[in-house]
């Protein structure tokens, strides 16, 4: 039988502040990520798990595969449409998730 489970967005947090940090804009607001893992990552692991909303259902979209399958991730990196899960966060990155987007045809 499978088995569901209902993960809190607290079980993908850091205990621990990482060693190494990289200061992005998110949304227009600064946050800190940690460095050596992909933005995906290390947004979950901030808490922050709205990647985008979709386009044809217009609801909020979490990263789901992180390893570049899935499209869910996808979000505005430095002014292009990037797969979240496939690039590591560099200082001074500007991130849009479109989050008040209704979609494509908004
Ligand atoms: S989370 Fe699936 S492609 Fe990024």
């Amino acid at each position: 039988m499978l088995k569901h489970s209902t993960t809190s967005t607290a079980e993908f947090k850091q205990d621990q502040a990482p060693a190494e940090t990289v200061s992005v804009l998110l949304d227009g607001e600064k946050v800190d990520l940690p460095k050596g893992i992909s933005i995906a990552a290390g947004l979950l692991s901030i808490g922050e798990i709205i990647s985008r909303i979709s386009p044809s259902a217009h609801k909020p979209r979490s990263p789901h595969c992180l390893m570049g399958v899935c499209y869910e991730c996808l979000m505005e990196i430095d002014g292009v449409e990037r797969q979240a899960c496939m690039t590591d966060p560099e200082e001074g990155m500007v991130i849009n998730r479109h989050l008040d987007s209704k979609g494509e045809d908004a």
